[in-house]
């Protein structure tokens, strides 16, 4: 590759990592990654720094039905919690995945055994999440990771046959904006940076 290239790539990426944003997965729309799209998504989300090569993270993907599937946890998680909830929060949850395209559950898989601290581990399924979503910015999708109320509900968990030492780092949702994206204001460096010592 010529310098050239590199120079061109370099200042590129720049331009990516500058514009990430989310956009709400309650605004999203079709068409979504295709299958050998979500392999590169996955690819570049496992290239994370990862402190003793532990892998500590998963990902579960929900496209096409599996999502509509999904409502159904959804729902059986609600009603755990709120038996009483009505027709129109129980549909709410039925299509929550739908409002995506393609959605991925991060799942962060966390050893306690080793030396390498836990909170190690889990900062690197962090980081695999936002590789996720800079990669999806990069093929020209929106990403929106969150974890809403479902991924801390012990139905869920036992949906996904999650192991006591795993936790749902995120739910990436993957897809189109329906509507014109509105950026935030971005932080000022003197705000969130200061060279050391500080005078
Ligand atoms: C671990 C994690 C969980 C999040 N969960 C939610 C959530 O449940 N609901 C939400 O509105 N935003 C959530 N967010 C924030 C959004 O991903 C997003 O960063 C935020 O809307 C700001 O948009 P931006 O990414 O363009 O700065 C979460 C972020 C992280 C890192």
């Amino acid at each position: 590759m010529t310098e050239l290239c590199l120079n061109v790539y370099a200042s590129q990426t720049l331009e990516l990592l500058q514009s990430r944003r989310s956009g709400s997965a309650k605004r999203m729309t079709g068409p979504g990654p295709s299958p050998d799209q979500i392999r590169t998504l996955i690819s570049c989300a496992t290239r994370v720094p990862d402190h003793g090569k532990l892998t500590p993270w998963r990902f579960i993907i929900f496209a096409d039905d599996a999502r509509a599937k999904f409502g159904d946890t959804l729902v059986k998680a609600l009603r755990s919690t709120e038996p009483e909830a009505d027709a129109e929060r129980i549909a709410q949850e039925r299509n929550r995945l739908m409002r995506a395209p393609v959605v991925i559950a991060a799942i962060s898989h966390v050893r306690s055994d080793l030396p390498i601290p836990e909170w190690e581990q889990t900062l690197s399924a962090g980081a695999s999440c936002q590789t996720l979503c800079i990669a999806a910015h990069a093929m020209g999708f929106v990403a929106n990771w969150i974890t809403e109320w479902y991924s801390y509900s012990p139905v869920v968990r036992e949906a996904l046959s999650l192991k006591p030492q795993e936790r749902i780092a995120g739910f990436i949702y993957i897809g189109n904006p329906a509507e014109q994206l509105v950026d935030r204001p971005r932080p000022a460096f003197e705000s969130v940076a200061a060279y050391y010592p500080s005078t």
